[in-house]
């Protein structure tokens, strides 16, 4: 399931952006509304996809920013249009990277891809440093219940006009 969702990212890469760029942006500037950013901040973009995220906050701090995604072909995108971000393949639900790393941690449209929606905000909790910002949404279409996870105190909002369901916080613990 996993590889053939990759394949399929793969292979529409170079037309995501035209597609789909205007939507997502409207979900991100959602997102960036409810997390606060500060210059030298370290911000985690689970399945970052193109960067439109990792673009759009580069605009709100000077943070080190990180984003993996399970497309290398998504990956490319992002690196072709110049984001300055470390790019990393890896899949969002056993990231490679320590305990309590960033300050913020987003993800976008991702999680309803995943094999345990549950697993991959578990490991988005484990990454992001106590109190640090966690903000994600999934795609309303997939018919999950929000996924909850002890140790995240989060909202959860949906908009009439957009696709997506949103939740945001941060790590308690
Ligand atoms: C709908 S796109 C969203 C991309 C980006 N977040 C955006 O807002 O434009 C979904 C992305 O999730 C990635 N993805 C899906 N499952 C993943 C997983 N288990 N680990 C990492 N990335 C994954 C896909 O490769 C794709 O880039």
């Amino acid at each position: 399931m996993k590889a053939r969702i990759a394949e399929d990212y793969n292979a529409t890469a170079g037309i995501y952006d035209m597609r789909y760029r205007e939507e997502q942006q409207l979900k991100i500037g959602f997102l960036l509304n409810r997390v606060r950013l500060r210059d030298g901040d370290t911000i985690i973009d689970a399945g970052c996809g193109t960067g439109i995220l990792l673009e759009a906050a580069s605009e709100k701090a000077k943070a080190w920013l990180v984003g993996i995604d399970s497309s290398i072909g998504m990956l490319r995108e992002a690196k072709r249009k110049g984001i300055e971000a470390d790019l990393v393949l890896g899949d969002i639900e056993k990231m490679p990277f320590r305990d309590r790393v960033a300050d913020a941690v987003f993800s976008v449209s991702v999680i309803q891809l995943a094999d345990d929606p549950g697993q991959a905000v578990s490991e988005i909790r484990r990454v992001t440093k106590e109190g640090g910002a966690i903000a994600i949404s999934y795609l309303r279409k997939a018919g999950i219940d929000p996924p909850r996870a002890t140790g995240i105190r989060a909202a959860v909002h949906a908009s009439e006009t957009m696709k997506d369901i949103f939740i945001t916080g941060f790590r308690e613990d």
